[in-house]
């Protein structure tokens, strides 16, 4: 089952949104079904915090309403993703079951009154969940206007509860096999943490001062498992009675709650939700950023853009409007790196409750707007893609992404408090993006043989499984950037003794790192080459490796400060402290230009993206978007498929889909 399913349901590229008529009455229904029209609207989510209509009191289903609607979006030729409304339980429901209110680390339980409150781990609501979703694959498996199956809506929540602590020691037994092992990966011998029994061991609730490291990355990696797990309980009820594709949207935060390549596994088609924190260029270096991670998560396989607001870029406790023309440029840059259609929150702003001022496809002041109009225009043009369903996106260089190193590098006591996963890899990945680069990301564990380049920017933590592949990586002729604080500790979090970073990747790099020299907050230093650089520096020597720049300051005056090794017939580079954004682009651009990575589409100026969508058959697309203020001679003109007219430039902020020559 895959997501060719679903384009080929469409007849093209997916175009629409969360659907909530529950909200409304007739009259707007009427209208709701003629702007869809008007607007080409082929996709619907329905249903996603429907769980008080659905199901009023306990066992007690009311599908009547919500036949009503799927009949009436299938008349219309709107197909139907259907989410199961397990985000949002009924106030019943938690009165009914106080036990499967979610719990903080201090203790205090959380009431409803707003949505997501719930345990993940309570058995009641797991049970709740189930059953809900498989009543709803029994009523709507086959019906006709279902082209996709929606679980939950953005799996986030955590929980500190008793039931929570039950299930961390099921899963602990499983990993650790017995308290000694878990003791000795934890480190316990230290501030008298020894556990003697199971029972004893808690979730990291609020305590004293630095939690256990082992139990805090141990407790990441099983609440990823256990929602995981509560995912596949719905997906295998819906399963059971329905062959749709079976998706959930998730989210790609700034922080770190679920293993996404373990989601990526476990659904029929990724999708995510995608809201920038900053407008103008950085907004579209975030889509670009998140479609990425998307893509890569999914495999490579299509994936799809489940969710974005037509005028909403969260920055700073606002909601700042996005320009005329963005809605295109961003919907369209996800569409270049692979998703299969470009869906909104929400199709119509809500007139009451908690989310009315959240932008939607029909704003309050309806269709005469400027927002309906820039929706009407994407439908048209989204309409005119339908040849590129079921492309993919082929990239040179891969950013290196674990899961297991965010966490740890979240847990207390680290020696910077600017050390930042979440921000290593994005400068990683936004250098690129301001390089051209079409950016895949890859785990440190997988093959790495299909790229030219591969930087690793904050891998913390690192497997000798991993730290070997990537040793094999550079022998076979790959360019490798390691960064700063990388492969300081196994999976335990042990530190590798006897210098950093661990020993089969220090061999490709030719260093060895003999201590970590933190900068003051604040303080900026100065390479030999003129680069300047923040927050950390390294004392370390070459094993083999030739100093590219070395430190100028103090003790470390002298030393190498970013190296490059030869190895078998590839490169292994390192970069002990973080360098400011030019040096970095400087540094980035020339393993680019050394490991060979060539553009998509050569001769665009910097400030215009261009992505390459390939099919199967040899079909190739490229995708332009530009962030440029003048118009910018194409390379290849050619008839525009978002116009459908003859294009030989691209207008100050336009896009353009070319069939490649
Ligand atoms: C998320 C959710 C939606 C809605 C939007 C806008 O992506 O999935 O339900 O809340 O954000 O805030």
């Amino acid at each position: 089952m895959d997501i060719h399913r679903l384009t080929d349901r469409l007849g093209g590229l997916a175009f629409g949104g969360d659907y909530n008529p529950e909200q409304w009455d007739a009259e707007v229904w009427k209208q709701d079904d003629e702007l869809m029209r008007l607007a080409k609207v082929n996709l619907a989510t329905v249903g996603v915090f429907s769980w008080a209509l659905l199901e009023p009191e306990e066992g007690r289903y009311d599908f009547a309403w919500l036949d009503a609607h799927l009949d009436r979006l299938h008349l219309n030729g709107v197909a139907v993703d259907l989410a199961t409304p397990t985000a949002s339980p009924p106030p019943w429901f938690t009165l009914a079951h106080p036990d499967a209110l979610a719990v903080r680390p201090d203790g205090l339980r959380l009431t409803h009154g707003s949505r997501d409150t719930y345990c993940l781990a309570a058995p009641a609501y797991r049970q709740a969940a189930a059953r809900i979703a498989g009543a709803l694959a029994e009523r709507y498996g086959d019906h006709p206007a279902l082209a996709l199956w929606h679980v939950h809506n953005e799996y986030a929540t955590l929980c500190w509860c008793d039931h929570t602590a039950a299930a961390f020691r099921v899963w602990l037994r499983d990993r650790h096999g017995d308290l000694d092992a878990l003791n000795h990966a934890w480190g316990t011998a230290f501030w008298s943490q020894h556990y003697t029994a199971w029972e004893q061991i808690l979730p990291p609730r609020a305590t004293q001062w630095h939690h256990n490291p082992g139990q805090a990355l141990d407790f990441s990696r099983f609440w990823s498992d256990q929602t995981l797990a509560a995912y596949r309980e719905q997906r295998d009820a819906i399963r059971a009675r329905s062959d749709r594709p079976v998706t959930t949207n998730l989210m790609l935060p700034g922080y770190q709650n679920l293993d996404l390549w373990a989601f990526g596994r476990e659904v029929d088609l990724v999708s995510v939700n995608h809201y920038p924190g900053a407008p103008g260029v950085d907004a579209a270096a975030q889509a670009a950023f998140d479609a990425d991670r998307a893509r890569s998560f999914a495999g490579g396989a299509p994936w799809l853009l489940m969710e974005s607001g037509t005028n909403t870029v969260y920055a700073g406790g606002r909601t700042l409007a996005k320009e005329p023309g963005d809605v295109l440029r961003h919907s369209l840059g996800h569409i270049a790196r692979g998703s299969e259609g470009a869906l909104f929150f929400q199709w119509r702003q809500s007139k009451a409750g908690a989310e009315q001022w959240h932008s939607a496809m029909v704003p309050h002041a309806g269709p005469d707007s400027r927002t309906f109009r820039e929706v009407t225009a994407l439908g048209e043009s989204l309409a005119r893609l339908g040849e590129l369903a079921g492309s993919t996106v082929r990239a040179e260089v891969a950013v290196l992404h674990d899961p297991d190193a965010w966490w740890a590098m979240n847990v207390d006591g680290l020696p910077s408090a600017e050390l930042d996963y979440f921000t290593a890899l994005r400068r990683a990945h936004r250098a690129l993006w301001d390089a051209g680069a079409t950016v895949d990301f890859a785990h440190p564990g997988q093959s790495l043989a299909g790229y030219r380049l591969v930087l690793a920017p904050a891998l913390f933590l690192l497997t000798d499984a991993s730290a070997e592949n990537l040793r094999h990586y550079v022998a076979g002729g790959g360019t490798l950037l390691v960064q700063h604080f990388s492969g300081v500790v196994d999976e335990h979090l042990h530190s590798r003794l006897g210098g950093y970073p661990a020993a089969p990747l220090r061999e490709a790099l030719g260093i060895r790192v003999e201590e970590y020299r933190p900068l003051a907050e604040g303080e900026r230093i100065t390479l030999s080459d003129g680069s300047t650089a923040t927050v950390w520096s390294e004392s370390l020597r070459t094993e083999g490796a030739e100093a590219v720049a070395a430190y100028t300051h103090g003790m470390l005056a002298g030393r190498p400060a970013l190296t490059r090794h030869p190895f078998g017939t590839g490169h292994g580079w390192y970069l002990s402290s973080r360098l400011d954004d030019s040096g970095y682009a400087g540094l980035v651009g020339r393993l680019l230009t050394e490991a060979g990575v060539t553009a998509g589409l050569p001769g665009l100026p910097p400030g215009v993206e261009a992505v390459t969508r390939h099919a199967p058959d040899g079909r190739r697309w490229h995708l332009l978007i530009s962030h440029r203020d003048e118009a910018v001679p194409l390379p290849e003109p050619g008839r525009d498929l978002l116009t459908d007219r003859f294009l030989s430039e691209l207008p100050p902020g336009g896009c353009a889909v070319l069939r490649a020559h």
